[in-house]
């Protein structure tokens, strides 16, 4: 079996390998004895693929499995159907695949009849790496998540490693692969991680910014037809004093009308990365008639979805410290070790909430209803609203039940954001197109609690306090000491 012996940044196939560039699949019989492909980004210079059988060929190959008959087929329109007709398979990538929304959804996806692929760098992983953090559930390298699932269900799920900011890599993994819709959530994607120090600041919008922009002039080069579904988040709006538009907002100023982009008040370079995104994105719909969907996303939280329950290998990350844990995860892993709920400032903070569980759902749906070329589609992507003092008093309570001590602390906000503030953001598009939530009730915070009780051995207290500050952010090069 091939594994990956170094993990990767950018990377670019050395010249001899070049014409057998394939995707790696961990259900492949054709792996090198040793593969080396050069990477254009230090530390990670050389990226070598081992097999214990000898073989002849330089080809890492992907086999394509059926699927099952209820697998979504392609109209020329490019929309969504269930039927039996011999028409082609949807073939969706999911950048990002390897991270906490991504994964859960490329195997919803794979499970739904799609033919998925993977593009990840691994970056995410090598984040927890330099700043000693880990996810309170242990995870499987993508290599053996990717054997477990076809060793499960007989589907394949192609998987290309790499930079999407290294234009040459993209290039060949949208030629190779030829999606019909390209689902990106493959961006630095923590706030706090973005306001560390400067490096941070400007890794996460060069990341960010440049890679979508490869994806967009990759689409316009490769496949002209597909559709982007792109991770937004609600962060992006930030907290005015009236409602929060669906995208758009109709204006009349000084006795003339207008409909316009909804105004976004981002409140981290994180958050900045984002608007950059969706303005970037909303230009080339208009300037090249792309087809995208912007998914503002709210805060994420839980950790099964239907298939990642099938087996512990497929077991999605679940982080809790204080750089990457949502809220409602970092509470529910406080409980479960009695640390005191950390509630930044007064609490009254609010925010859009979803489940893990619809965050596959909804970009399905975007998928199976995708925009017309040239159409800039924006979805708010939560299901509730809840302010933090919220959620520490449900969290408290539903700890309370199962006989944990729950106490709640405020501690001093290292965010720079309104603590009280009027907040009412519309989401009805998702529903419209066949949305069923899951909401957070009594058996859903048991349920997340007892998980979190069930890895609590793994919890390194240390990790739990915020220690990013949004003022104090500087120039110099920090590293992050528990
Ligand atoms: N988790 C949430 O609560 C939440 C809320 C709102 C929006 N979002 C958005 O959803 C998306 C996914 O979030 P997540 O929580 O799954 O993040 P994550 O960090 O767990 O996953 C992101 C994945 O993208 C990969 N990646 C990053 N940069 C890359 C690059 N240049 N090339 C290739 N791969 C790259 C990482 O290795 C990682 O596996 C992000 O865009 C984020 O902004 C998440």
């Amino acid at each position: 079996m091939a594994h990956l012996v170094s993990t990767s940044c950018s990377l670019k196939i050395s010249s001899s390998c070049k014409p057998c560039f394939r995707p790696f699949n961990q259900g492949s019989s054709a792996f090198p004895t040793s593969f080396t492909l050069q990477t254009s980004k230090s530390p990670f210079r050389r990226l070598l693929l081992h097999e214990e059988r000898p073989q002849r060929s330089c080809e890492v190959h992907a086999s394509t499995f059926p699927t099952s008959q209820e697998a979504p087929t392609k109209t020329s329109s490019g929309s969504h159907q269930s039927s039996h007709e011999p028409s082609k398979q949807q073939r969706v990538m999911v950048i990002g695949g390897d991270g906490y929304c991504g994964w859960a959804t490329a195997l919803h996806l794979s499970n739904k009849g799609y033919d998925v692929a993977i593009v990840d760098s691994l970056i995410r992983r090598l984040f927890d790496h330099q700043l000693g953090l880990d996810s309170l559930t242990p995870i499987s390298s993508i290599h053996s998540r990717l054997r477990c699932w076809k060793s499960l269900t007989g589907k394949s799920i192609e998987l290309y490693i790499g930079d999407i900011c290294d234009f040459e890599f993209l290039s060949e993994t949208f030629q190779s692969f030829e999606p019909d819709a390209v689902v990106h959530f493959g961006e630095q994607r923590s706030a706090p991680y973005s306001m560390i120090d400067r490096s941070r600041a400007v890794f996460t919008q060069k990341n960010n910014v440049l890679g979508t922009l490869n994806v967009l002039f990759a689409i316009k080069e490769f496949r002209e037809q597909c559709h982007l579904v792109k991770l937004g988040t609600m962060g992006e709006y930030g907290t005015p004093n009236i409602d929060i538009e669906e995208g758009y907002i109709t204006i009349t100023h000084n006795g003339r009308s207008d409909t316009l982009p909804y105004p976004k008040q981002a409140s981290s370079f994180y958050h900045l990365s984002k608007v950059h995104d969706s303005n970037n994105i909303a230009f080339t719909c208009k300037a090249w008639g792309i087809r995208a969907t912007d998914l503002n996303q709210g805060v994420v939280y839980g950790v099964r979805t239907d298939e990642t329950e099938m087996h512990e290998e497929l077991s999605n990350r679940f982080d809790y410290d204080g750089v990457f844990g949502t809220a409602l995860n970092r509470f529910c892993v406080q409980a479960a070790v009695e640390h005191p709920l950390t509630v930044y400032g007064k609490g009254g903070q609010t925010r859009g909430y979803l489940d893990i569980r619809d965050t596959v759902q909804c970009v399905e749906l975007a998928i199976a209803n995708p925009a017309r070329p040239g159409e800039f589609r924006v979805f708010n992507q939560f299901t509730e609203q809840f302010s933090v003092n919220e959620l520490a008093t449900l969290i408290t309570k539903a700890g309370e039940k199962l006989g944990l001590n729950v106490q709640t602390i405020s501690v001093p906000n290292p965010r720079v954001e309104a603590e009280e503030h009027y907040y009412n953001a519309k989401h009805t598009k998702l529903i419209e197109l066949g949305l069923k939530p899951h909401l957070l009730s009594d058996s859903l915070l048991d349920s997340l609690l007892n998980f979190a009780i069930k890895y609590k051995g793994r919890v390194d207290t240390k990790q739990i306090m915020p220690s990013v500050s949004w003022r104090k952010i500087g120039a110099k090069t920090r590293t992050l000491t528990a």
